[in-house]
């Protein structure tokens, strides 16, 4: 799968792991950085080109990573045709995918450690969305938020 990954500071060390992780997975990685740690960048720098390459199809899922992973799903989400979540739950990482067609996975740097991230995106990764009725009724009513 091509996968895009961004962080800020609060989250690089995770995506460095994340993105080795991935490639020896065998998927194909663009990263929109932060290519270096730099305690004074901005999340939305990296995350906002990620959603926007997430939303035009350029990359198929997306993992945004920050300290707590609010900034980034809250910037994520700005964007349409992104559908983004901070995920703290094996249940929700897939969960959000089969009936919430999530599209990007945000994580907390400074909260969830390498392995359960790995586990994380594994079931982020590995879920697809089922296109029941219902939940396209009600992923139709939020798509409409993005036509006003
Ligand atoms: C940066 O220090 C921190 O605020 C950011 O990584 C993130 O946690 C915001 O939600």
């Amino acid at each position: 799968m091509k996968i895009g990954i961004a962080a800020d500071h609060g989250g690089y060390e995770l995506k460095v792991a994340l993105r080795d992780f991935l490639v020896g997975q065998g998927h194909q990685i663009q990263d929109f950085g932060a290519y270096e740690l730099n305690s004074k960048d901005d999340y939305p720098d990296f995350v906002i080109p990620l959603a926007e390459a997430v939303a035009k199809g350029d990359v198929e899922r997306g993992i945004a990573v920050c300290g707590s992973g609010v900034g980034a799903s809250v910037a994520a989400n700005k964007v349409a045709g992104v559908r983004a979540a901070l995920i703290n739950d094996h249940f929700s990482a897939h969960q959000g995918v089969e009936d919430d067609d999530l599209n990007i996975l945000c994580l907390g740097g400074r909260v969830t450690g390498p392995m359960a991230a790995q586990e994380l995106v594994g079931s982020f990764l590995n879920a697809r969305f089922t296109g029941e009725e219902r939940h396209n009724r009600r992923l139709a009513k939020v798509k409409k938020l993005e036509q006003r």
